[in-house]
């Protein structure tokens, strides 16, 4: 039986990866590891165990993962980009300082852990379309910076110690529970607000600068998958491209004009989202994924449109 803790579980992914993980392994299997001010009324915090557990302190973590006999732990601290780009030694402190603090601990205990990467690892030299599996890596935000050197970090624990890390590289992820804080793929995420609100969306990136996107649903799935993998059929481990959709502004606005004629969209370009965004490749190869832990994503943009409008107005309206 697996027990599991989430650091960061009360973010963007970890408030529904903890559901989704108390679901499958049981509810006391599954610790939501908060940090102080970010406590929540409801199920996330009720349905299980909750405990303190900031990843800047690794005295924390180890008695977290004793207390409950941690074998794997979700490590889903992180600031976004562009907030990072406002507190670059903050960014630094939480995604690698951090990190060391969980590999450490996890190679103390025998735990495996999970850490995302990012399209944010890839940066201008990068190829552009269907960005290979292996590829050049030089970003130029810090974000990028510090999920390069998660990926190889964790690498580094794996070859060295025998540290069972694995990890995949998000899009821009979408979702109508808990919404993303400071990313530059937020749009996605804020258009689907203003169309059920009937506001005009005011859009910060351009018109035809594509990202890769995912539906949170199969963003889950890619993490329970993969951490269920067979370890012998892993040629890769930190991190794994994965893809499901690519979309500029123009297309996620037509998608939504199908359920709402009346929708309108207006820019006013974001310089700083801009220069991240055009640093980021248009579209991931993810057929290493595919191949090695049978990734599979099961929502496009018209699916996930239609999903996201239906549980947006049920949530505001
Ligand atoms: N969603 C992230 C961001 O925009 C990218 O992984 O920062």
């Amino acid at each position: 039986m697996k027990n599991i803790l989430i650091i960061g579980a009360t973010g963007q992914i970890g408030s529904e990866l903890t559901m989704t993980l108390r679901g499958i392994y049981g509810n006391d299997h599954v610790v939501c590891g908060y940090i102080r001010g970010a406590e929540r009324k409801g199920a996330l915090m009720e349905s299980g165990p909750a405990e303190i557990c900031d990843v800047t302190d690794p005295q924390a973590i180890a008695e977290v993962v004793k207390k409950h006999n941690i074998d794997t732990i979700y490590n889903l601290a992180a600031l976004l980009s562009v907030v990072a780009e406002g507190k670059p030694m903050l960014a630094w402190k939480i995604g690698i300082d951090g990190l060391w603090n969980v590999l450490e601990v996890a190679r103390e205990n025998g735990c495996a852990v999970f850490t995302p990467s990012s399209i944010g690892s890839f940066g201008p030299e990068t190829p552009r379309e269907k960005t290979p599996q292996d590829t050049v890596q030089r970003p130029r935000t810090i974000y990028g910076v510090s999920k390069v050197t998660t990926e190889l970090l964790s690498d580094y624990y794996f070859n060295k110690y025998g540290v069972d890390t694995r990890s995949v590289r998000f899009p821009g992820l979408i979702s109508y529970v808990t919404p993303p804080g400071g990313g530059t793929t937020d749009y996605a995420v804020d258009i689907y607000y203003s169309a059920v609100k009937g506001e005009k969306f005011i859009c910060p990136i351009p018109k035809g600068v594509y990202m890769d996107m995912m539906y949170m649903p199969d963003a889950l799935n890619a993490c329970v998958q993969l951490m269920e993998a067979d370890p012998t059929k892993l040629v890769h481990r930190n991190g794994f491209n994965i893809a499901a959709m690519s979309f500029d502004p123009e297309e996620i606005y037509a998608a939504i004009k199908v359920h709402k004629p009346n929708f309108e969209m207006e820019y006013q370009v974001d310089e700083l989202k801009k220069s991240i965004a055009t640093s980021w490749p248009d579209s991931l190869d993810d057929s290493c994924a595919r191949a090695e832990w049978g990734w599979n994503p099961q929502y496009d943009l018209a699916k996930m449109t239609e999903h996201m409008l239906q549980q947006l107005s049920v949530k505001l309206l």
